[in-house]
């Protein structure tokens, strides 16, 4: 059974059951690495929005490139420095939210590593699914440079 992080639920004002977290009036259930929303009243405009960045994200191959990543990750730079340099002046293990984060492809280039930061990732869209995928193999890969450098070490 998943449960959603102490941080997180202190933050969000969110009690965890399980499974489920009851947040106001909203309550989320835990599938597949996501907090869902078990209703969403969404606009037909949220609905178009939704769609299409659906289908953008689901096209890996169309922003997935060293190219592409690496024009990302410069226009984050130049807007807000390196993230080694930002980090010192953040409080300790800072929280991230990415409204909007789409597959998590400006979140993935800036923020590294991963470990440094508490991440709250939402998005309307099923690019969310896409997003899960991309973190869980930059963590895996994280993780596996972490062993390499223990290895190094011992
Ligand atoms: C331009 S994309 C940015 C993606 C990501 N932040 C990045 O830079 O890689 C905007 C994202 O916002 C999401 N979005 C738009 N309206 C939203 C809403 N009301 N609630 C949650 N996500 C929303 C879209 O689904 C889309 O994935």
């Amino acid at each position: 059974m998943e449960t959603a992080p102490s941080w997180f639920c202190e933050i969000m004002r969110a009690q965890n059951f399980g499974d489920t977290l009851s947040c106001g009036s909203k309550t989320y259930v835990y599938r597949n690495g996501v907090w869902n929303a078990s209703h969403l009243d969404v606009s037909d405009q949220q609905k178009q929005t939704e769609e299409i960045f659906a289908f953008k994200w689901k096209k890996e191959t169309t922003f997935n490139s060293p190219e592409a990543l690496g024009r990302v990750r410069d226009w984050l730079i130049e807007r807000y420095g390196t993230f080694s340099a930002l980090l010192p002046l953040l409080p300790p293990e800072p929280v991230v939210l990415d409204a909007g984060c789409g597959a998590g492809m400006s979140a993935l280039e800036y923020f590294k590593p991963l470990s440094k930061i508490r991440y709250i990732g939402c998005d309307i869209s099923e690019a969310i699914w896409v997003a899960v995928k991309r973190f869980n193999l930059q963590q895996e890969r994280e993780r596996e440079r972490e062993r390499e450098r223990e290895n190094l070490h011992s």
